[in-house]
């Protein structure tokens, strides 16, 4: 292998996963991995990949270890091209990796994995992240891993733009003292990816179109209720795109239904903390957990209510976090 053009090492990142509060669901460029939607989202302190890349030029392949395992995961080994591509690197790289949240449970560990192994690859190569996060090569990158994956790299309130394909910070993690309040409601792997699941709701679900067409006004709404921090009004928006998001979902063929009985246990747990005047409000993903938006004062009623649904070992009280971080 010949001689690279940058310093070669190894780094280690820490991504946050994050929970979109405006979902994105659904694709206007699958090769490039463009939403048909913007989304916004909440990057969490508690949950999260650390991820170490070390390009070694002892190495004939790359090697990939996710929580003690050894691996193949295609995605990885795109991501790593992406990377030697843009910084000119031509050595292999091992890749270890922990997920500090259930591996492919609807926690979005995807997108804290494609954050951290892109920050880190970057890093390993001499590359400075403040300037990734600046070069749209990089994100492309990022967004391809995961589509939702940029959004990590930012800490606290974050928006992915549908047009650009970009981020961009929109509120510090420390600027409002939100919590996300996480019940993990099974063990098991989701039914279909979302990758696959977009698809089909593109494909067949008839509330498709206006699930995209109805999205632009949610942004605009949670945008305003951000400005005015206005927990009520961000949180009703979060509710309806949420219901919104998985309407169109049950509206394909197959329906695709991520719930389960104890996700509609947990939501009644929110409507009734509501209804005793405690500030909560639900979200899900593509999996039956249920993520509930508090503030911080709230956060210790919330999490005993979801304690009657789920384990209480499976509740996690998470702050807002920071973006994707290099460690020493
Ligand atoms: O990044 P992906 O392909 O795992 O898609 C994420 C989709 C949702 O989590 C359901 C919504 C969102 O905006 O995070």
């Amino acid at each position: 292998m010949s001689q690279s053009a940058h310093p070669i090492g190894t780094a280690t990142a820490w991504a946050g996963i994050n929970i979109a509060l405006v979902k994105y669901w659904g694709k206007r460029d699958t090769a490039r991995n463009l939403p048909a939607v913007s989304s916004l989202s909440l990057t969490l302190a508690e949950m999260g990949t650390r991820t170490t890349v070390t390009f070694d030029p002892e190495l004939t392949t790359d090697v990939f270890e996710l929580d003690g395992e050894p691996r193949e995961d295609p995605r990885v080994i795109a991501m790593l091209d992406g990377i030697r591509g843009l910084r000119r690197v031509e050595r292999h790289a091992r890749v270890v990796s922990r997920n500090h949240v259930p591996t492919a449970s609807g926690l979005a560990s995807s997108a804290s994995g494609a954050a951290a192994l892109a920050a880190a690859a970057w890093a390993a190569t001499g590359g400075d992240l403040a300037a990734a996060r600046a070069d749209r090569a990089f994100i492309e990158l990022v967004r391809r891993g995961s589509g939702s994956a940029p959004r990590s790299l930012y800490g606290g309130l974050v928006e992915l733009d549908r047009d650009s394909g970009g981020v961009r910070p929109v509120l510090s993690a420390s600027a409002w003292d939100l919590r996300m309040v996480v019940a993990r409601l099974a063990h098991a792997p989701k039914k279909i990816s979302s990758r696959q699941g977009m698809a089909r709701t593109a494909a067949t679900s008839p509330f498709y179109g206006a699930w995209v067409d109805a999205h632009p006004a949610d942004m605009v709404a949670a945008r305003a209720a951000i400005e005015a921090r206005d927990l009520p009004a961000l949180g009703a928006v979060m509710e309806r795109s949420t219901y919104r998001m998985h309407a169109a979902m049950l509206g394909a063929d197959p329906p695709l239904r991520y719930w389960n009985g104890r996700t509609l246990d947990a939501l009644d747990r929110v409507e009734a903390l509501r209804a005793a005047g405690v500030g909560a409000w639900a979200t899900m993903d593509a999996g039956p957990h249920v993520k509930v938006l508090c503030l911080a004062a709230d956060a210790e009623a919330v999490a005993g209510a979801l304690a009657e649904v789920a384990d209480p070992a499976d509740v996690t009280v998470a702050r807002p976090g920071p973006g994707a971080t290099l460690e020493p």
